[in-house]
């Protein structure tokens, strides 16, 4: 199993058949950190070599940086984790000088996330990723971001928008883009054929689904924000539900996430149709949950004689 871990190389694991596609990204296998809860795997990789995973999306940069919402940002419920961190990043421009160098040298399969608040910020994004682009997997936009210019709703769900968003990104760049879609849009598969039109490759599902706790003793709200995104296994069932509507209408590959905490859950979104699958909030319960679910992926496929991930990615018995 270690050979089939080995970082050096794609081929292990082409061989074995764990890699997968997803338009034009290429993944030697479908093991991903989700954006904001893995940084850009820099300090997780003194703990384990984050090069075996198939890709590591950091948290979303912005073009300056931002010191996020107040405090407290992080409050844990019955079965999930509720933040509202509001995007705290140390902007773009750190990215690519202080922590790219770094995860080049560690060999790191980067998704680059980033964010802006309207079609300019994000193009201003593209014109300085353009210059490293070579060294990038592909890039994600986070259209989950209150849109200030309009108003404070969320540009992820303005169907004109997200098309708009990706075809700026798009013309600039020329490495693939994934956009990264918010639950909390009524019309997910509007949204995902606007990214596929904007030239989209695929799309990230699911962010956070908007939640509140409140504290009874002091009757304040438990996180500084108010309202926050739930994330982990109080979120899993939803996600599953909206994957597998998703890749039935086929518009574009999906990224699968929410709720994935161990190798079961990581088969079952690929039972539901997703082609890769991504995990935060596991990340700050188990700093080694990435490798962990990836080596279980490969052992319940050698138990059940499964030689290509594709037998089991879209494959639930549903009729
Ligand atoms: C603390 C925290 C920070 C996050 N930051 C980002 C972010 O910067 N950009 C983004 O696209 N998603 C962000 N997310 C959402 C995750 O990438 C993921 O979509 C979501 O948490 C669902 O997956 P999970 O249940 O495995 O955590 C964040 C989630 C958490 C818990």
């Amino acid at each position: 199993m270690n050979n089939l871990l080995n970082s050096s190389s794609n081929n292990n694991n082409e061989n074995f058949g764990l890699s997968v596609r997803l338009g034009n990204i290429k993944l030697k296998n479908p093991v991903i950190m989700c954006s904001g809860t893995f940084a850009s795997g820099i300090e997780y990789n003194e703990l384990y070599d984050v090069s075996v995973l198939g890709a590591v999306t950091t948290k979303s940069f912005s073009l300056k940086p931002r010191e996020g919402n107040k405090p407290p940002r992080l409050c844990e419920t019955p079965a999930g984790l509720l933040n509202s961190i509001g995007l705290q990043n140390e902007g773009i421009d750190f990215f690519i000088h202080e922590q790219l160098p770094i995860v080049n040298k560690f060999g790191i399969n980067i998704i680059l996330s980033i964010f802006g608040s309207d079609a300019e910020e994000f193009e201003n994004l593209a014109i300085k990723i353009k210059k490293i682009e070579e060294n990038l997997l592909a890039v994600e936009l986070n259209l989950s971001c209150p849109n200030v210019k309009k108003g404070g709703v969320v540009l992820g769900l303005i169907p004109e928008e997200v098309e708009n968003v990706t075809t700026t990104v798009r013309k600039i760049l020329n490495i693939p883009v994934i956009v990264k879609i918010s639950p909390n849009s009524n019309n997910i598969s509007e949204i995902a054929i606007r990214a596929k039109n904007g030239g989209a490759e695929a799309v990230s599902l699911i962010n956070t689904i908007t939640g509140m706790a409140i504290d009874i003793d002091s009757f304040k709200p438990k996180l500084g924000n108010i309202t926050g995104g739930l994330s982990g296994p109080a979120i899993k069932p939803i996600a599953i539900a909206k994957i597998y509507d998703l890749y039935k209408k086929k518009i574009l590959p999906v990224i699968g996430m929410g709720g994935i905490f161990d190798w079961k859950d990581a088969i079952e979104f690929m039972l539901a149709g997703a082609s890769a699958i991504g995990l935060g909030t596991a990340n700050f319960v188990n700093y080694n949950a990435g490798k962990e679910i990836l080596e279980g992926i490969i052992s319940y496929m050698n138990n059940k004689n499964i030689k290509n991930i594709y037998d089991i990615i879209g494959k639930v018995k549903d009729n």
